[in-house]
């Protein structure tokens, strides 16, 4: 399929340095907000990249639920691939792709799983389905039918039919502390504005303006 006539002007307001926080964390929080009220339909959906041991990268979409300058956490199965490139290599990116907005977010960093007890809290105030799924599924476990998913739901909710159900262990949250921050903000004749946080040995964090 050819898509080469696909292509659009990008002319939102453009990004002056002026504009942007020393802090990238509380420039990511602007963002945010302007993202939730511009009515984005999963503002918090990031793609989390990781690489394997044999140096292949993957990428997969995730929710973000809570981010504060102790870094961005995302919740997952303990066993998935994901958490098992993570367990080998604790370096990953997470990418924002607001295009409605003309806007990206770009992060590098580290990751580790949270503590069991911020885990539980984030787990209690799920919907009770969404517990339930989190038990059914072996994420990224090979499997022969949906049929099979449907029969371990039915049976996690016999096991738990009565009472609250518990934190599974093989799930819980994953905390990404970023070491560098893009902003990227389009503009027209395709120069748009890149801006990018690095952190110094200051722990503060310098800010270059990049080509696009
Ligand atoms: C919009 C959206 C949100 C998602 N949110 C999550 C999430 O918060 N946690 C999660 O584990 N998977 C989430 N997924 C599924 C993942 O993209 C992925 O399929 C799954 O985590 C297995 O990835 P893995 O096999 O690479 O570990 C989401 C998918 C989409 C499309």
């Amino acid at each position: 399929m050819d898509l080469d006539h696909l292509r659009r002007e990008y002319h939102k307001d453009g990004l002056p340095l002026e504009k942007l926080d020393d802090n990238p964390f509380k420039q990511f929080e602007i963002w945010m907000a302007d993202a939730i009220s511009f009515g984005l339909s999963d503002p918090t959906a990031m793609t989390v990249a990781t690489v394997d041991s044999d140096g292949q990268p993957a990428q997969r979409i995730v929710l973000l639920k809570q981010f504060s300058e102790a870094g961005f956490i995302f919740y997952t199965n303990y066993g998935s691939r994901k958490a098992a490139a993570i367990e080998r290599n604790d370096r990953v990116s997470l990418h924002f792709p607001w295009h409605e907005m003309d806007r990206q977010v770009h992060m590098k960093g580290v990751a580790s799983k949270i503590p069991r007890s911020e885990s539980l809290k984030y787990f209690l105030s799920r919907p009770f389905e969404s517990q339930l799924s989190a038990w059914a599924s072996r994420q990224s476990e090979r499997i022969n039918s949906r049929q099979f998913l449907l029969m371990q739901l039915e049976s996690v909710k016999k096991k738990f039919a009565d009472g609250e159900i518990p934190l599974p262990d093989f799930w819980g949250g994953i905390r990404v502390v970023p070491t560098q921050f893009e902003f990227w903000q389009g503009n027209v004749s395709r120069l748009h504005d890149r801006f990018e946080y690095r952190e110094n040995e200051n722990t503060d964090w310098d800010v270059s303006r990049l080509s696009p």
